[in-house]
């Protein structure tokens, strides 16, 4: 019989989830405490600071958080720090975002970023075994206006490990059609293409994602049950989503865990993965999204099962790997 604990257990994959969201508290107060050395900060004190009441309030811890690295070459250790953490859940691959632009002029370069991300994950993959890829958030606040320049800054450091754009930050007034040369560019540059749509405004922002942007997978999507046509869309496509039950509720997006739709997206026929987004953010992983499917929302083992399967499915792993990977579950 399939418990919880199996499920812990089994290999799995996250595709929906940002470096810096998951940044170790250990690693943080490392490095506030190497930054001020006239101060020393917990990591249980850190803790304390990691409660929203909205998404705006997120926004703002984020770009705190994002203030604290001092030097590019932190990113290296990050990633290794990160991938430690995703080991230690039977996470055998993972595809990460970072956010290279997040720092103001004169501050650390996004190209010097990119090149420690790669430099970290090449050291993680053989340090853990697992496989990684990374997607670079170009982040909607930062507007389109600049968009086509930051793809195009990045497009030197496409590689087998950084294979992709992707668009996080606020969806309120940062609409998904400006980003549509940005997005044509990282196209016809080889990068894949993801977006979060759906998250914190309507089915209208999922529609343009996949019309407009031609994101292959809807980051969170949960609001496209506003619109049958945009469902229908998603189903006859079968566009992954990648949910992320517990970010909505520490973001405000639903008020109680409880309202979460992911029940009524799989029974809608949708193409439904589960993922932690920002672990470190929302007091969450991988292992406890899945007790909170069971315990919460009440999913079966079985079923979240299947949902794991589709973390897979929905992956860039190359075909052959998928099918080992599925093979191995479809045995547990
Ligand atoms: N949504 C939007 N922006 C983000 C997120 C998210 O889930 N995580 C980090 N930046
Ligand atoms: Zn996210």
């Amino acid at each position: 019989m399939l418990t919880l604990d199996s499920l812990y257990n089994l290999p799995k994959a996250e595709l929906h989830l940002h470096l810096e969201g998951a940044i170790p508290l250990p690693f943080l107060a490392s490095l506030i405490n190497r930054n001020s050395p006239d101060q020393t900060v917990t990591p249980a004190e850190l803790e304390s600071g990691y409660v929203f009441r909205n998404f705006g309030e997120f926004v703002s811890k984020w770009m705190w958080t994002v203030g604290q690295f001092q030097s590019e070459t932190d990113f290296c250790e990050l990633v290794r720090a990160v991938a430690g953490n995703l080991a230690k859940q039977n996470i055998v691959h993972a595809e990460l975002f970072f956010s290279p632009f997040d720092y103001p002029p004169g501050g650390l370069k996004a190209e010097r970023i990119t090149e420690e991300v790669i430099k970290g994950a090449e050291l993680a993959m053989k340090e853990t075994g697992i496989s990684v890829l990374f997607f670079a958030d170009i982040v909607r606040n930062h507007g389109h206006e600049t968009a086509v320049t930051r793809v195009e800054r990045l497009i030197p450091f496409r590689n087998s490990i950084f294979i992709g754009i992707g668009l996080g930050g606020s969806e309120t007034g940062y609409p998904n059609e400006g980003f549509i040369p940005a997005f044509d560019r990282a196209r016809e540059a080889g990068f894949r293409v993801v977006a979060h749509s759906g998250e914190t405004q309507g089915a209208d922002y999922v529609e343009s994602a996949i019309n407009g942007l031609k994101a292959e997978r809807i980051g969170h999507g949960v609001r496209c049950l506003e619109d049958l046509d945009v469902v229908k869309l998603l189903k006859n496509k079968q566009i992954p989503l990648e949910v992320c039950p517990v970010s909505n509720l520490k973001t405000g997006v639903i008020s109680s865990i409880k309202d979460h739709p992911i029940r009524q997206l799989v029974d809608a026929g949708l193409l439904v993965t589960l993922n932690s987004d920002d672990p470190t953010y929302f007091s969450t992983n991988l292992n406890n999204e899945i007790r909170v499917m069971h315990e919460e929302l009440g999913f079966s083992p079985e079923e979240i099962l299947e949902l794991l399967k589709n973390n897979f499915k929905a992956s860039f792993l190359p075909e052959k790997e998928k099918e080992k990977w599925l093979s191995v579950i479809g045995r547990k």
